[in-house]
């Protein structure tokens, strides 16, 4: 890390969500923008529609993909499934903390000995806190009463616990995760990145890549702002120097 210049240390803590309908469209994202961005985010759309067929491709031309697919299921099958994507030889993947300690347990240990076993490098494991479109009246609607923050910080807490190398929750959250837990080696994963002149979507816990980065964010997830912009390298390019004014 010491020898990277810190233009290139920012693009490497910049995740590009893949979020299209087709294969092609994705292959042609990640040429204008390989290189530029130090992952690609393969979620739920892109998986649906194209299948592992476009997570090898990606990874086969040399970088390194975040398999957003969140999973939540009994521990066996969760277990199961992680060791897929990793054998698809996936950078990083997550699954959603409320499937609680058993589950997040058995994602550690058998994909730990798979990849042991089979000689694959162990892909980083997340655990989805909050989501950010969530606030306070949504989490409420479905019975988490504890305000936004506590629940991310317990939630992560337990991640932790749980054998996860780190969680995905808002940039507003990350210094009551630092507090929460104790490893700071933990790793933070933040979407809901908006420029401070762009719409918020369907994003409720938005920050602008500079405040993610100053509250001590890993990685930030960017999705809509970067692809479907008419430039989406400039519009790359202008989130990598609006971060950079933080070093
Ligand atoms: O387009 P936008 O920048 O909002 O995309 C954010 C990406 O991050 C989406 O792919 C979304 O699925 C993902 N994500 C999120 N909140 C989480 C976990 C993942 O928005 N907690």
């Amino acid at each position: 890390m010491h020898a990277m210049s810190p233009d290139q240390e920012t693009r490497n803590r910049v995740i590009v969500a893949l979020d299209v309908e087709t294969r092609a469209e994705a292959a042609e994202l990640v040429s204008e923008l390989g290189g530029r961005a130090g992952a690609f985010k393969i979620g739920l759309q892109l998986f649906t529609s194209a299948g592992p067929d476009v997570v090898r491709e990606i990874v086969t031309v040399g970088h390194r993909v975040f398999l957003d697919l969140k999973f939540h299921d009994i521990p066996n099958t969760a277990a199961k499934a992680a060791i897929e994507a990793a054998r698809l030889g996936v950078w990083m993947l997550n699954l959603h903390a409320l499937g609680g300690r058993a589950m997040m347990t058995a994602v550690a240990d058998e994909v730990a000995r798979t990849c042991e076993n089979e000689g694959i490098d162990r892909p980083l494991l997340i655990g989805v806190t909050a989501l950010t479109s969530s606030d306070a009246a949504s989490l409420s609607e479905v019975g988490l009463n504890s305000n936004v923050e506590e629940q991310v910080s317990a939630l992560a807490r337990l991640a932790a616990a749980s054998g996860m190398d780190g969680v995905v929750a808002s940039a507003r959250e990350v210094p009551g995760i630092r507090r929460a837990v104790e490893d700071q080696s933990f790793l933070t994963i933040t979407p809901g990145i908006r420029s401070e002149f762009a719409t918020a979507d369907d994003q409720k816990r938005v920050t602008t890549i500079r405040e993610a980065f100053a509250n001590g964010s890993d990685y930030v997830v960017v999705g809509r702002p970067i692809i479907r912009a008419n430039d989406r390298v400039a519009a790359l390019e202008s989130l990598i120097d609006e971060a950079g004014s933080t070093n």
